[in-house]
């Protein structure tokens, strides 16, 4: 049985009338990444703030444990055991990104030497080592994510809170901070995640959790969260006009694409369905000039369980 680095029941948050948490379980075996995925406003940050220790669940709230220490009963034992890097900077504009990690080794009462020798290994890791005798207002905004999470890893945390840790930034840096993600998953490090990108849960997450308007709504992995959605299908396109009409009358139960010249075909995607399509096509004589198969993915799930609609003609990488 493993242990669990994260172990919330019914957790709630409420802002006057506002509910904002409205009885969440959580349950985050050491070691492993969880993502809280979720839209703007769904209650990711109140979240990731009430597991941390920076705000008060609400009473109503059943029990929660962080690093195996009783979040109501013994905060100073669940600070001590994680990191958290929250959505918006902790850097220090003012001062330079070597003394940003100073000052943390101090929060972390680290001896002067331990503290110089803690940093100037998490900014060669972080490839910040240029960049570290500058103020870090001149840093871009992949630079001060970087420090930021660097600065989270001073006190070696055992559990890391991440929030949104790639939003805003470009793909070639959203790339780097997975790697430095999985990296520390490898160490042993726990990652609580929250994201709005799900090609990012999908990516990294052994578990996701759909969080809308307080409530999870889907819980599981990637693959068992895309499998409780239909969303697969078969999109066939065509350069004749003649023909994709033709095509719309013979399969009939299609969604149209008319300025595309294009029909969605729902499909469970196995074979036996691949195959009854393409032998409908052939027996009535038609060749589409492409035939793509589409299966489900986060998106599908996300705009389902979240009540968006996704627009039928639109590439999936446009929605993201
Ligand atoms: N201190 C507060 N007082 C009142 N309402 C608050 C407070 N903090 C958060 N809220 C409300 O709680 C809801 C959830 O906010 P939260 O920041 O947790 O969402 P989020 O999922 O992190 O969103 P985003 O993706 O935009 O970061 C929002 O409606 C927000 O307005
Ligand atoms: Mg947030």
């Amino acid at each position: 049985m493993t242990n669990l680095a994260i172990a919330a029941n019914q957790l709630r948050k409420s802002y006057g009338e506002k509910v904002v948490l409205d009885g969440v379980d959580l349950a985050v075996p050491e070691g492993t990444i969880f993502s809280l995925l979720g839209p703007n406003g769904a209650g990711k940050t109140t979240a990731v703030q009430i597991l941390s220790t920076l705000i008060a669940a609400d009473p109503a709230s059943g029990s929660i444990s962080v690093g195996g220490h009783d979040l109501a009963t013994d905060p100073q034992a669940v600070r001590a055991a994680i990191g958290v890097t929250g959505q918006f900077s902790a850097v220090d504009g003012l001062i330079t990104g070597e003394e940003n990690m100073l000052l943390m080794a101090d929060l972390h009462h680290l001896s002067r030497g331990e503290g110089r020798r803690i940093a100037a290994g998490l900014l060669e890791r972080f490839d910040l080592v240029e960049a570290a005798k500058k103020p870090a207002s001149t840093y871009s905004g992949g630079m001060k994510r970087r420090l930021d999470i660097a600065m989270t890893l001073v006190g070696s945390p055992r559990i890391i809170f991440l929030d949104e840790p790639t939003t805003g930034l470009d793909p070639r840096s959203r790339h780097n901070m997975w790697q430095i993600i999985r990296e520390l998953v490898a160490d042993g490090v726990t990652v609580f995640l929250t994201t709005q990108y799900l090609d990012e849960a999908d990516e990294l997450a052994d578990r996701i959790a759909v969080l809308n308007d307080g409530r999870i709504v889907a819980e599981g992995t990637a693959e068992e969260l895309k499998r409780q959605v239909p969303g697969g299908h078969v999109r066939l396109r065509f350069d004749d006009p003649m023909a994709y009409e033709r095509t719309a009358v013979t399969l009939r139960d299609v969604v149209r694409d008319d300025p595309a010249l294009s029909l969605q075909v729902p499909t469970d995607g196995t074979q036996r369905e691949l195959g009854e399509i393409i032998q409908r096509l052939n027996a009535a004589g038609i060749e589409a000039d492409s035939l793509t198969v589409h299966t489900p993915d986060l998106d599908d799930v996300f705009f389902a369980l979240t009540g968006g609609a996704r627009v039928p003609h639109q590439p999936k990488e446009a929605v993201r």
